[in-house]
């Protein structure tokens, strides 16, 4: 039994699980299951080698059909990094983060491949978008993982799509390409901390789907987080809507926070730059 890996999985979870801890391949496993968003960087800068390497890792994530649907900007003038800081006020961590990236879905390069061998594209559709969608997430997170094994923090800003008009015409995105998320990346100068999740139990389900025993679980799982790290009156999201509730866990929080439409525009701008949807 691996000790540590255990106490991260205790931690993960807020309860001693039964996951076998006694897996080979501990460090990689250790570092995933202690991955947390970090929001505070040190002003160490990121070397250039390492940053090359660790996009070669974001490159390596698996990808629909290979036909890699994503691109990376990395944002590397101060200008402009301090003018989508500028436009996302609430997240100070964007104009401290030494290195920043904005991960793009992209069925641009395919409809380019298909012209210049002459041939037809016909997906321009909703399956693609989620594909690129999901080529560009999963070259995130491989980035991410790999960030954080070397001993970087990143924190995911999908805030670039708030004011996704003018994020796009700064980083000049043609037709067929939209942010999907932009990524923080530095050496943390803390801790952070590491946020407890669901159990496995509510969120793998053996042979069908299974959502009975939710309400439960969630009464539960409010506790244990609870127990770790309680929200103040202050942080209650929409408390001049919904008032400050003593029984304040995770879900009301996840509730509270569904009662807001969010990038509303979103699909217009897809439509409005290429993207046909139907
Ligand atoms: C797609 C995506 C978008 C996110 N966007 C933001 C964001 O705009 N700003 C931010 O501070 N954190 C953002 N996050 C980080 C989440 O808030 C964070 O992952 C979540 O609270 C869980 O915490 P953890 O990553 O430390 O486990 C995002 C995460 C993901 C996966």
């Amino acid at each position: 039994m691996n000790k540590e890996l255990a106490e991260l999985l205790r931690l993960r979870f807020g309860y001693t699980t039964d996951i076998d801890a006694d897996i080979p391949v501990e460090a990689l496993l250790m570092s995933v299951l202690s991955r947390r968003s970090q929001r505070r960087y040190s002003a160490q800068p990121v070397p250039e080698s390492l940053l090359a390497m660790l996009l070669a890792c974001a490159q390596s994530a698996s990808s629909k059909s290979d036909l890699q649907q994503y691109s990376i900007i990395r944002i590397k003038d101060a200008e402009k990094l301090n003018t989508i800081a500028q436009l996302i006020p609430d997240m100070p961590w964007i104009t401290l983060t030494p290195v920043f990236l904005v991960f793009c879905g992209d069925i641009r390069r395919g409809q380019q491949i298909s012209r210049l061998r002459g041939y037809a594209n016909v997906n321009n559709t909703l399956d693609s978008f989620m594909n690129s969608a999901v080529d560009a997430a999963l070259a995130m997170q491989t980035f991410i993982l790999a960030a954080e094994a070397c001993g970087l923090g990143c924190c995911p800003i999908s805030a670039v799509r708030v004011r996704i008009g003018e994020v796009a015409a700064l980083l000049e995105l043609p037709d067929g390409v939209f942010p999907m998320c932009g990524l923080c990346v530095g050496y943390p100068a803390s801790v952070g901390h590491l946020t407890m999740r669901l159990p496995p139990r509510v969120i793998v389900h053996t042979d069908r789907y299974d959502d009975s025993a939710l309400e439960a679980e969630l009464a539960d799982y409010d506790a244990r987080r609870e127990n770790c790290y309680a929200t103040t009156p202050e942080r209650q999201l929409y408390r001049e809507r919904f008032g400050v509730s003593g029984q304040y866990g995770w879900s009301e929080h996840a509730a509270r926070r569904l009662t807001a439409r969010e990038r509303e525009q979103f699909k217009s701008y897809l439509e409005d730059h290429g993207f046909d949807l139907d």
